[in-house]
């Protein structure tokens, strides 16, 4: 048998935290295979992606600036990858190319890992933010049943792609009474960025934030300090890696407190 190869392409590369994701569960499962992380100038993505498909690679996960452009070299896409816009998962069988999303998936099995008592009947999700990383999260939320979405953003024309009710970003306060759901899907709160300002005062909702360095960002704290259940953001990155895994290595792994607790000390 042959080394079964993966690896994560973007550019820059070398700060994702995928390798180690991957290769705990090469060794956790035994499995004679490699994942490395493959730094891609973008003008050079079609030339290389062939080369390393000749070379055997099984797939790749593709981040940053890669996403989109990644998707003229895939011969077929997923439903979920063509509703998001995006591929973040190759899959090379018979020497074609398949792309999905498993951000969707991500983030949904953390919500559930983290509390687990969530439904779409817990009520409206209010979704801040109207990047990439919202347009998997409300593709996902639909897909579970939550029948009222609310996007906010900075940029009102791009919550308004997102075919869901909009709230001008200015009012976002008032928004927050009504939602069992709130996720912050904007970079605001991460280290190093201005703190994403809202009044969670009253609310009643699970409070979500996607960015995990540091993983209580304000906003968790905040929700913390007024009783509200809270759901952090490694995790997404962790339970979104489980099916490219599964893809390549044939195993649907799980996250365990080890990967846990590495890829967080690794994160922070
Ligand atoms: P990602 O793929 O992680 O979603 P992105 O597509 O660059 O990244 O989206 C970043 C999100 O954070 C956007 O919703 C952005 O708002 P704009 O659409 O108005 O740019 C939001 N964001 C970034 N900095 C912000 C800030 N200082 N205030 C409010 N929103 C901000």
């Amino acid at each position: 048998m042959i080394a079964i190869k993966a690896a994560v392409i973007g550019h820059p590369v070398k700060h994702s935290l995928s390798p180690m994701i991957h290769n705990h569960w090469l060794k956790k499962h035994g499995i004679d295979g490699s994942y490395e992380a493959i730094d891609i100038a973008p003008e050079k993505l079609q030339a290389t992606l062939s080369q390393l498909i000749d070379q055997g690679y099984a797939g790749f996960n593709v981040t940053i600036p890669h996403k989109i452009a990644v998707m003229d070299i895939c011969d077929e896409i997923g439903a979920v990858a063509q509703a998001i816009g995006a591929v973040n998962t190759i899959r090379i069988d018979g020497g074609k190319v398949y792309g999905t999303n498993t951000d969707a998936f991500g983030f949904i099995e953390n919500l559930r890992d983290q509390q687990p008592g969530w439904n779409a009947a817990h009520g409206p999700a209010l979704v801040l933010g109207a990047g990439g990383a919202a347009k998997a999260i409300v593709y996902a939320l639909r897909e579970a049943g939550v029948k009222d979405i609310v996007v906010t953003n900075r940029t009102r024309e791009k919550a308004e792609e997102l075919g869901e009710t909009v709230v001008d970003w200015q009012e976002r306060n008032n928004a927050v009474q009504n939602a069992g759901l709130i996720v912050n899907t904007t970079s605001l709160g991460m280290n190093g960025q201005d703190p994403l300002e809202i009044d969670l005062s009253g609310s009643r909702a699970i409070v979500y934030d996607i960015v995990y360095r540091p993983l209580m960002t304000p906003l968790l704290r905040q929700a913390e300090d007024l009783g509200l259940p809270v759901v952090t953001g490694l995790g997404m990155l962790l339970h979104q890696a489980r099916p490219a895994f599964k893809g390549w290595f044939k195993i649907l792994p799980g996250v365990d407190n080890e990967l846990q607790d590495m890829v967080l000390k690794a994160a922070q």
